[in-house]
């Protein structure tokens, strides 16, 4: 399996529940490290950006405003098969279809405030990670 680096965000809703640490033990208990953390409040254009590719879809404006809702936590996870082991770890979009154990079965309210973002491909995931950090902020630790 191949080392991979993926992006994770902690949205709003779970950043206001005060889970991060949580939902960072599940990371690290399978083997990701976190090599790069950023947290900010995007705007409701950035978030847009960050979104574009969902910019048809008529949950676009309120995923804007969602995301921009409050402080988010942007990580650069690393790890052997991260992008699909992330995804695995999040569970589905909508919490109700979910599996137990999942991080959005324990902590997403609705398919809307679904507690986290994972990158879906290693392509995307490199386009994501670049959204958020520089070179520079990415310290991997092998
Ligand atoms: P998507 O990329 O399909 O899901 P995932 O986050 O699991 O990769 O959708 C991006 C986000 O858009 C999703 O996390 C929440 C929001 N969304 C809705 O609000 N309603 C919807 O019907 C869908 C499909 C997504």
């Amino acid at each position: 399996m191949p080392v991979q680096r993926t992006l994770s965000i902690i949205k709003p809703d779970a950043v206001a529940k005060n889970v991060i640490g949580d939902i960072i033990r599940r990371f690290e208990e399978n083997g990701l490290k976190v090599i790069a953390t950023n947290m900010t409040h995007l705007s409701a254009a950035e978030a847009g950006r960050f979104y574009a590719v969902h910019a048809a879809r008529p949950f676009y404006a309120d995923l804007c405003a969602f995301m921009s809702s409050g402080p988010i936590l942007a990580m650069v996870l690393e790890g052997k098969n991260a992008v699909t082991l992330n995804r695995q770890l999040m569970g589905a979009t909508n919490p109700k279809e979910a599996d137990a154990g999942t991080i959005r079965a324990d902590h997403a309210d609705s398919i809307d405030a679904n507690a986290v973002h994972g990158s879906d491909s290693e392509e995307n995931a490199v386009i994501e990670i670049n959204f958020f950090f520089s070179d520079l902020d990415l310290h991997s630790r092998g």
